[in-house]
């Protein structure tokens, strides 16, 4: 069952709608204002309702802070080195908004947008259409994308199509915390990530090239392990990240739809496992929060996300498009699927 009700106003006087999506006694948030995912309430192991996604309670948080809480996140999910898209020989130059690189979209993402909307039976279809020349972006990108939440799991299902030969690299910025927001650090959620390499970045998190084997090393989740456990580890790439925040290679080589990832909390017994079809996962432990959120102050590692794109960077980085690449021909379908399912 899809609800509907008035979040509040943004800055500039647009109505902010906000969507819960009721599967028994868990439920979802989902606002107009950046596709944005609000809450997630699934009963702990001893029924009390619990919240484990960060965000905020008005309207103005979200336009207020940084960080992305629970965005969608586009046309450009992380990171395009110098803000530099060349396609065809014609460069484009992005913005850069994040010392020097284009990050999540660029000045103005998907995440500011206030999304077009119809519920479909059980599912929110949310949409937008951005402009040729968008962000210096190439095409008229139609974009659309669904939400469900049933049998507790939250699935998104993202679609595109653009005019004009570009870039699409969508994701959703969602933060978690098993324990529940507001509960400190996760840094005691225990974390299986079914991954081998991770994309080493330079010193600005621009992935530039190589691959990095995650056996023996502070990056391997292989074998479940808290994430706190080896974050501050003597690591050349934590050191640069400032803990987890890197991509992270899926084994679904042929795009196959996999279960890459489980976190669990032995506090309140809350297992969330996660699915795509996507190549690759930003493995982010929230390093750079630190700000007021629904219930407390969210310092940094507060919450983590898991991102699933293709690889960051890989626009210009051949070896990275080989496993993914993010240039759609015009009129090429986009599409890709994610999902996050609770139980305790
Ligand atoms: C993440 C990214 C981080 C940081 C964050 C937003 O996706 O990996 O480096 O930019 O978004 O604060």
């Amino acid at each position: 069952m899809i609800s509907e009700r008035v979040f509040g106003k943004t800055n500039s006087g647009e109505e902010v709608l906000a969507f819960t999506l009721t599967d028994g006694a868990r439920k979802v948030t989902i606002l107009n204002l950046g596709g944005t995912i609000q809450s997630i309430v699934v009963p702990d192991k001893n029924g009390n309702p619990t919240d484990v996604l960060l965000g905020y309670n008005d309207v103005a948080g979200y336009q207020n802070n940084d960080g992305y809480l629970g965005a969608l996140i586009g046309r450009f999910g992380n990171r395009i080195g110098a803000g530099k898209l060349t396609i065809d020989g014609t460069e484009y130059q992005l913005y850069c908004n994040d010392k020097g690189n284009h990050l999540h979209g660029g000045k103005s993402g998907f995440d500011k947008k206030i999304w077009a909307h119809k519920i479909d039976g059980d599912e929110l279809v949310l949409s937008i259409v951005s402009p040729d020349g968008e962000e210096n972006y190439p095409g008229t990108l139609k974009v659309e994308v669904t939400y469900s939440f049933q049998g507790g799991e939250l699935k998104i299902k993202y679609h595109a199509v653009s005019d004009k030969k570009t870039a699409i690299n969508l994701t959703n910025h969602a933060y978690f915390n098993v324990n529940g927001e507001g509960d400190g650090s996760m840094l005691d959620n225990v974390l299986w990530l079914d991954c081998d390499e991770i994309v080493p970045t330079d010193p600005k998190l621009i992935p530039v090239g190589g691959f990095k084997a995650v056996e023996g090393t502070a990056f391997d989740f292989n074998a479940p392990k808290e994430i706190g456990r080896d974050i501050d580890a003597a690591d050349i790439d934590l050191k640069q990240g400032g803990g987890y925040d890197h991509c992270y290679m899926l084994k679904n080589k042929c795009g196959e739809y996999v279960k890459y990832a489980v976190v669990f909390s032995k506090k309140t017994g809350i297992k969330m496992s996660c699915y795509t079809d996507m190549p690759a996962v930003q493995f982010y432990a929230g390093n750079f929060l630190g700000q007021q959120g629904k219930t407390a102050y969210y310092g940094k590692r507060a919450g983590f996300c898991l991102e699933t794109q293709a690889i960051p960077n890989n626009v210009n980085v051949e070896e990275y498009a080989a496993r993914g690449s993010s240039i759609y021909d015009a009129g090429k379908e986009y599409h890709f699927t994610a999902a996050y399912k609770f139980e305790a």
